[in-house]
């Protein structure tokens, strides 16, 4: 059954039932929603690690911190291997399986080569990681080698590790599952669905996303407007774009070509998931911009370190690259783009614990080489909470506690 062929309601009401199922592609949280996906006619062959199925956070705190009254956070970092690419691999590396590929492959910042090397592994698939040496953070690089992918750190930029594997797909029978796989997109469209749902098909104002290679941004854009012309919804939500300040090629490109002429820059933000100066799928985003009516924003270091123990401060907490959309929204609302009452949703891209390096640097206060300037210093410092190194007694702790007691009443 195709989405077309029946009524918004039917589906609705299908996919709700599916929840209930003891079938794992019904559990699943992107094939629940099959009838928007390309048809799969054997079943049987579906790869699926039971992704999606994501939890709406609130943000009480951090939507104080930038001055709205609501904020919702779609947290994608819950998916099985900790990052949103899950929910587009489950389909594409199914499609692999299906076409018999012995060999899967990807170039990636860390996050696309979790994912592949699982859903890789659980069908004795071979996969091949091509990341740039260095710029990796650690915690995704371990869980590729423990999937038992064949990975390869080149020495260059994502942009450069890109470049390599097309080569490569060219002249070996490997499966490319970078995202301009097109099957990734179709997965990752059942984020924006299941957001809907779960907001009882009522549209938020705004979403917002950090953009990297600019798949992400390209499929829940296209999943917002299949969900207009479907009747799911009445309303498209504005669809909106962050990226670093150092990593900025469709900000650079809106605002100088009006998104006419990619600008590629040379990649460098401590946000490595997103540190892409050539994106792929930027024609694609510029379109999700314009028919959604969003914009982009690009944030400081800072205000990416900011925004990451802000989220934090929520109970919630995420990856660099996730943090970007709470330091864009309140860039946003400083410009008026977004007003205080209307409702927003950030999408969390990757989990906390992906790069742990960054997060005790920040607490440290060893992320900034040479240390920020004073008043920034002073913006970050009632986030800071390093560890406390102390001799194994009951009276040190209470000491500390009480200390930590009297800079919370200050
Ligand atoms: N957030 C995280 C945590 C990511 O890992 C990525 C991309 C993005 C955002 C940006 O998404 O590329 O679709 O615009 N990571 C890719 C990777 C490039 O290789 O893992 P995008």
């Amino acid at each position: 059954m195709r989405a077309a062929q029946c009524t918004a309601a039917t589906l609705k009401a299908l996919w709700r039932t599916r929840r209930k199922s003891l079938v794992p592609i019904d559990q699943s949280g992107v094939w629940r929603f099959r009838e928007l996906l390309p048809p799969f006619s054997d079943e049987q062959k579906i790869l699926t690690l039971r992704e999606g199925n994501t939890p709406l956070y609130s943000l009480p705190s951090s939507a104080r911190a930038v001055g709205i009254e609501y904020l919702l956070a779609k947290h994608q970092g819950m998916n099985p291997t900790g990052s949103f690419k899950d929910t587009g691999m489950t389909v594409a590396a199914s499609v692999a399986r299906r076409e018999g590929f012995r060999w899967v492959g990807c170039a990636s910042t860390g996050n696309t080569s979790a994912s592949m090397a699982a859903y890789a592994a659980r069908a004795q698939m071979r996969s091949l990681v091509l990341i740039p040496h260095g710029k990796v953070a650690w915690g995704k690089l371990s869980q590729a080698l423990d999937y038992g992918a064949i990975t390869i750190e080149l020495k260059t930029d994502f942009d450069g590790c890109s470049r390599i594997l097309n080569e490569v797909v060219d002249r070996m029978p490997v499966y490319l599952l970078n995202s301009v796989n097109p099957y990734r997109i179709e997965g990752q469209k059942t984020a924006a669905v299941e957001l809907l749902e779960q907001l009882d098909w009522q549209s938020p104002d705004h979403i917002i996303v950090p953009g990297g290679n600019l798949g992400n941004s390209s499929a829940l854009g296209k999943a917002l407007l299949e969900l207009e012309e479907l009747k799911f919804i009445n309303r498209v939500p504005k669809l909106s774009i962050v990226q670093a300040e150092g990593a900025n090629p469709l900000v650079r490109t809106m605002r100088e070509t009006g998104g006419k002429k990619l600008i590629s820059v040379q990649a460098e933000t401590a946000a490595s998931a997103i540190s892409i100066g050539s994106p792929a799928s930027w024609k694609k985003a510029v379109r999700v911009l314009e028919q959604t009516g969003g914009t982009v924003a690009e944030v400081s270091e800072v205000e990416i370190a900011w925004a990451k123990a802000q989220i934090g401060a929520d109970g919630v907490g995420c990856e660099p690259a996730s943090a970007v959309t709470l330091a864009g929204l309140k860039k946003m609302v400083e410009g008026g783009f977004v007003k205080p009452g209307e409702s927003v949703v950030l999408i969390l891209t990757g989990h906390l614990l992906k790069d742990p390096e960054f997060t005790l640097k920040f607490h440290r206060g060893k992320l900034f080489g040479g240390g920020p300037p004073p008043r920034v210093a002073e913006i970050l410092a009632p986030y800071r909470r390093a560890p406390i190194v102390l001799e194994a007694s009951g009276d040190a702790v209470i000491s500390a506690l009480k200390q930590a007691e009297e800079r919370s009443e200050a």
